[in-house]
């Protein structure tokens, strides 16, 4: 933009979470109810984990996708933005519906989201905000406008339902956030991203990828289902936690005073509270909810952002940490200066423009499928075939008229 001295001047670019959603599928899981499938008790799960209940996909419709694009259509009501003008989607996702294609391209087709790019972020549960961070970085820089970032998981169906070290532990769930361009100050102040391989034994699932493919062997052992070394977890986990809060917090200039409110990925209240304690932070400034869903891997810092807001807890100007840590090993801060107030009276039938978009979307996606399949068949061997024929004809038409 030319300034009146007819130099250019460059505004600094900010990025700004402007909407939120969530997703969760219908059938509720207590712990009574898992204490008639392994051998626990609702005490047990209580006192070691603070987890009462958890969201369960039962529904085998359900998955990732399914999910990830309904707290993607919320997200995006709650910005009030066209669905057309997206830029890029990051979907975090420990659960993807298929090795490739990206849970982020079909949540991308569903949406009708024509122009925007779009792939699987694989952080395990630190990817929320490694996406933050992606997405961050893409905007300062003008490379986008605006970023859907998705958290998504049914890991329901990596749990080994008889070994009650992990299956009491997890939760089906999907939470999203719009993050846009603007030239007002505040947004994403600083990210911190970790990882430490040596720690990927840890927690894994060892077979279906390229290391240890699925076969009838691995499948019959269970090396595709959810394998944890939970008390290594717990110690990396309540290092981890406190180092990149306070790490996010000297990168952004602020100290713990200045926090208003943290929301850390939702694994187990002792990790919280622990991490609380060293970082001297109380109760009315962390957000703990997995009481309710259990530990949501990607998806449990935005269900637990859409919680806070719902709730009255952020505030514009309000400073907000975000921290995780999951599988890898990886871990993952940032600080946020929250400036949307909370969610807009958005016009009703804006809200019916959208989902006529999401009903187009659905048709686009058919008749893009439909065209490939027709020109799939005439580049065939069989449309070769075909070709072959009617060229032979051709020739001979041309020739008896020759003669
Ligand atoms: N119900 C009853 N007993 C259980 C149980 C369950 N659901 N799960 C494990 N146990 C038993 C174990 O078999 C073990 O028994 P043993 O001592 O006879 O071998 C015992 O409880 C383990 O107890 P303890 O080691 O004191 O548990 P803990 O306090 O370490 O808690 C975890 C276990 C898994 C809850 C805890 O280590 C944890 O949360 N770790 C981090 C996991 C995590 O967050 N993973 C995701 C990262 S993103």
């Amino acid at each position: 933009m030319a300034g009146s001295n007819g130099l250019h001047s460059f505004g600094r670019r900010y990025a700004h979470i402007t909407g939120w959603g969530k997703a969760l599928p219908d059938r509720i899981v207590t712990n009574q109810e898992l204490e008639q499938i392994v051998d626990t008790t609702d005490e047990w799960i209580r006192s070691r984990t603070g987890i009462q209940q958890r969201y369960i996909a039962v529904d085998p419709r359900e998955n990732a996708v399914t999910l990830g694009t309904r707290a993607a259509m919320a997200a995006l009501d709650v910005a009030d933005f066209p669905v057309s003008k997206l830029d890029l989607i990051i979907c975090a996702t420990s659960s993807p519906a298929h090795i490739f294609p990206s849970t982020g391209s079909l949540i991308q087709d569903a949406l009708g989201a024509a122009r925007a790019g779009a792939f699987d972020l694989s952080a395990a549960c630190s990817g929320f905000v490694y996406a933050i961070s992606i997405a961050n970085s893409m905007i300062v820089a003008g490379q986008a406008e605006s970023v859907l970032i998705i958290g998504t998981e049914v890991l329901s169906r990596l749990l080994d339902w008889s070994d009650r070290n992990t299956c009491v532990l997890f939760g089906d769930g999907a939470g999203a956030v719009l993050m846009q361009a603007s030239p007002v100050p505040g947004g994403v102040l600083s990210t911190v991203l970790g990882s430490d391989g040596s720690g990927g034994d840890l927690l894994a699932v060892p077979a279906g990828g390229s290391s240890i493919p699925a076969t009838l062997e691995t499948v019959a052992s269970g090396q595709h289902f959810i394998k944890m070394d939970g008390k290594a977890v717990f110690r990396f986990a309540t290092r981890v936690m406190v180092e990149a809060t306070r790490e996010a917090l000297d990168k952004a200039g602020m100290g713990i005073g200045d926090v208003d409110l943290m929301i850390p990925h939702q694994a187990n209240e002792r990790i919280i509270r622990s991490s609380m304690k060293q970082l001297d932070l109380p109760d009315d400034k962390v957000f703990i909810n997995l009481y309710n869903y259990g530990n949501t891997s990607t998806a449990s810092i935005p269900i637990a952002l859409c919680e806070a807001i719902e709730q009255g807890r952020l505030h514009p100007n309000d400073n907000l940490v975000m921290v995780g840590f999951g599988a890898g090993l990886t871990w993952a801060a940032t600080t946020v200066k929250w400036a949307v107030p909370g969610a807009r009276e958005v016009p009703r039938w804006r809200y019916s423009q959208r989902q006529a978009t999401y009903s187009l979307a659905r048709v686009r996606s058919r008749l893009l499928r439909y065209s490939r399949q027709v020109e799939n068949s005439l580049t065939s061997e069989e449309g070769d075939a075909l070709g072959d024929v009617l060229a032979q004809r051709i020739e001979g038409w041309r020739k008896t008229r020759e003669e």
